[in-house]
């Protein structure tokens, strides 16, 4: 079967010193946003190396010259609530002119099912090249369900950035997209151990929903 799941791990030093920081269970809410804020715009710089443009013409106070400009269907950036929320001020620092969905999942934390409360997509994604924002790629579960979504409204390209990823996650995204057309890529600043039995990552950063915001 052909490989559709690009996965990029970022590799810098900046981007392992501030998920070491988040890592650490005494680093409180304020400081977990700012650094979950400066790590997504590092992985956004990554994740938009493939974005669309088109060719502009620029006059500088020298000389004219030949630009670019980001290319329409603007893309499209989506968080999964209530997490992904963190990620979404880093994002569109980068990408100011994207458009915003919303998609509010929740996962039962007995099954791990996940159930979807709130869809703020549009129902037309033809040719749109769309940003998934979901901190923690654990089962992999909220993941395939959101970007079936986007791909079942006619997305061509989803990329997910998520701060974390296991490798059971990953696994469970390569045979859900394996042979398929889609282009789906992770962009993730770090790959770690394994999941525990509470769907947990290991070592992970505990539940990135109540770091972010503090237990609801
Ligand atoms: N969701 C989280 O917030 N943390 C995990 O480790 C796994 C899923």
């Amino acid at each position: 079967m052909s490989e559709s799941l690009s996965i990029h791990v970022a590799d810098h030093p900046l981007v392992a010193h501030k998920l070491t920081t988040l890592r650490d269970a005494r680093t409180d809410s304020p400081t977990f946003r700012r650094l979950a804020d400066e790590l997504v715009t590092l992985l956004a710089y990554e994740a938009t190396r493939g974005i669309r443009v088109e060719q502009v013409a620029v006059s500088t106070p020298v000389a004219p010259a030949i630009g670019v400009k980001l290319a329409d269907p603007r893309p499209l950036v989506v968080p999964i609530l209530r997490a992904g929320l963190g990620m979404l001020d880093g994002m569109v620092r980068l990408l100011p002119t994207a458009e915003v969905g919303f998609l509010g999942m929740i996962r039962d934390e007995e099954t791990l099912t996940v159930s979807t409360y709130a869809d703020r997509v549009p129902a037309d994604l033809s040719g749109r090249q769309v940003f998934v924002l979901d901190p923690m790629l654990a089962t992999g579960g909220t993941l395939v369900d959101a970007i079936d979504l986007l791909l079942g409204r006619g997305a061509t390209e989803v990329t997910a950035l998520c701060l974390l990823a296991a490798p059971e996650g990953l696994d469970r995204l390569r045979s859900a997209y394996a042979g398929r057309a889609a282009r789906v890529t992770v962009v993730t600043a770090g790959l770690d151990e394994r999941l525990n039995e509470k769907g947990y990552i290991v070592p992970g950063l505990g539940d990135a929903g109540d770091r972010l915001y503090g237990v609801v």
